[in-house]
C-alpha cells in the first residue's frame, strides 16, 4: 500500500523544525517516502493519506463524492486521490476565499465556553493547545462598511481573552496555532509577530455604531473585549464624518499574547497536523464561518483531520453545523445560542455554536 505522498515540515511551537530534523528519504518502488522523525514538542504537517479518507468513502452516499471518484471501485478511488487532492489544493487557492470577520461569533464563542465551564466539562485551567482554523482578516467592516483603520485578525485574540477571562488557559501555558491557507491572513500574523519580538503590541481596533441594536450582551462584550490581554490603546484611528455615531474601542495586545500565536499554511480539507505525542494533540479546535464554503465530502475530510488533531475528550467548536458520519470519533453533544442584533418585529442575529467533543 502507498503510504503518504509527502510529509511536509511545519514550524510549530516556537521550533524550525526545518532547522532540527534530520529528513530521512527513500525510494522506494519509484515514489518518495519521507519520514520525518519528531521528537517532543514537535508537530509535523501531513497531507491526508488515502487509508485515513477510505472510511469516509466507504459511507458515504455515492452522490455526496466529488464527480470524479463517483461510480469507481475502490482501487480507482485510492489511484486518483492524490490527483484529485492537488487538483483540489490548485483550485482553492486560485479561487481564495472570503477572509472577512468580526467580534460577533468571538461573543458567540465566549458564550458557548462559558457554557461548557458551567456545565462542567471543560475544566479551569484545562486548555493549553489550541487551534483556531481560519482566523480571518477584517479590512472593512462588512456590516457598516467601516475602513478607517488598518487591516486586522480579531479571532485569536479574542479567544485568548476568553479562555483567560473564563480561568480555562494560563497565558504561560498557552498556545495558539492559526492555520489558514491565505497567504495574506498568514503574512498578516507573521509580521504581527516580528514586531512583537521587537516589543510592540498588536492593536485591535472595535468600532461600534450606537444606533446599531446590538443586544446588551454585546454592548458589554465590546466593553470588556482585550481586559485580559492588553490595554487601552494610546492612539486610534477616528472615524470619518459621516460614519455615524460612532465609538471606536482600541487594544494593545501585549507582545507575548501575540507571541503566544503560530500561524502556520495548513488546509483543513486536505492536511493536518500530526502530534507526535498524546500530549501534543489540541485541547480545542475552533472554526467558524469556515465548513459553509464546503460540500459534505470535504467537510467530512476536515472532521477527521479535526479529529485527528485533537486529544481524546478534547473539543471542536463551530457555528457550521455538519453531518456526522457514523463513523467519526467527532460528535456534537451540546450546542450554545449567541443573539447579537435584536429588531423587535423583524428578528435576530445570532449564532448557534455546536460542541463537538473527540471520543
Ligand atoms: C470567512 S473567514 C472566517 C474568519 C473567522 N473564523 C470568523 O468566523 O470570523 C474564513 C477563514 O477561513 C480560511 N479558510 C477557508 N478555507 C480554509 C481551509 N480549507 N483551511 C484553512 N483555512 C481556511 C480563510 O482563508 C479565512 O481566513
Amino acid at each position: 500500500m502507498r503510504g503518504p505522498l509527502f510529509i511536509r515540515v511545519a514550524d510549530f511551537g516556537g521550533r524550525s523544525l526545518l532547522a532540527s530534523l534530520p529528513l530521512v528519504s527513500a525510494l522506494v518502488f519509484g515514489l518518495v517516502l519521507i519520514a520525518v522523525p519528531t521528537t517532543r514538542g514537535q508537530s509535523v504537517k501531513t497531507s491526508v493519506p488515502y487509508s485515513d479518507v477510505k472510511p469516509i468513502v466507504d459511507v458515504l452516499r455515492e452522490d455526496l463524492l466529488p464527480a470524479e471518484l463517483r461510480g469507481r471501485i475502490p482501487a480507482e478511488i485510492e489511484a486518483l486521490w492524490p490527483d484529485w487532492v492537488s487538483r483540489r489544493d490548485a483550485m482553492i487557492r486560485a479561487r481564495g476565499l472570503p477572509v472577512d470577520t468580526s467580534i460577533f461569533i468571538d461573543l458567540g464563542l465566549e458564550r458557548a465556553l462559558d457554557a461548557m465551564r458551567v456545565a462542567g466539562v471543560i475544566r479551569p485551567g484545562a486548555v493549553r493547545r489550541v487551534a483556531i482554523i481560519g482566523p480571518g482578516l477584517d479590512f472593512t467592516d462588512k456590516l457598516e462598511g467601516y475602513d478607517f483603520y488598518p487591516e486586522q485578525t480579531i479571532q485569536p485574540f479574542a479567544v485568548i481573552d476568553s479562555l483567560l477571562r473564563l480561568d480555562l488557559a494560563e497565558i504561560a501555558q498557552l498556545q495558539v496555532a492559526a492555520f489558514d491557507l491565505s497567504p495574506r491572513v498568514l503574512e498578516h500574523l507573521e509580521a504581527a509577530r516580528a514586531r512583537a519580538r521587537a516589543g510592540t503590541p498588536y492593536t485591535v481596533v472595535l468600532p461600534r455604531n450606537t444606533d446599531r441594536p446590538w443586544t446588551p450582551d454585546l454592548v458589554d462584550y465590546w466593553q470588556a473585549f482585550g481586559n485580559w490581554i492588553g490595554e487601552a490603546a494610546a492612539r486610534v484611528p477616528p472615524p470619518p464624518p459621516g460614519a455615524g455615531r460612532v465609538e471606536v474601542r482600541g487594544i494593545a495586545v501585549r507582545p507575548p499574547v501575540v507571541l503566544s500565536v503560530t500561524p502556520l499554511d495548513l488546509d483543513i480539507v486536505t492536511e493536518r497536523l500530526g502530534p507526535s505525542s498524546p500530549d501534543e494533540a489540541f485541547d480545542l479546535v475552533i472554526a467558524t464561518n469556515i465548513l459553509l464554503y464546503y460540500d459534505v465530502f470535504e467537510q467530512s475530510l476536515a472532521m477527521a483531520n479535526i479529529a485527528r488533531m485533537l486529544r481524546p475528550g478534547g473539543f471542536f467548536l463551530s457555528n457550521n453545523r455538519v453531518f456526522e458520519l457514523p463513523t467519526s470519533p467527532l460528535s456534537g453533544v451540546g450546542f450554545t445560542d449567541t443573539t447579537y442584533i435584536s429588531l423587535p418585529g423583524i428578528g435576530d442575529t445570532g449564532d448557534r455554536v455546536i460542541w463537538y467533543r473527540r471520543q
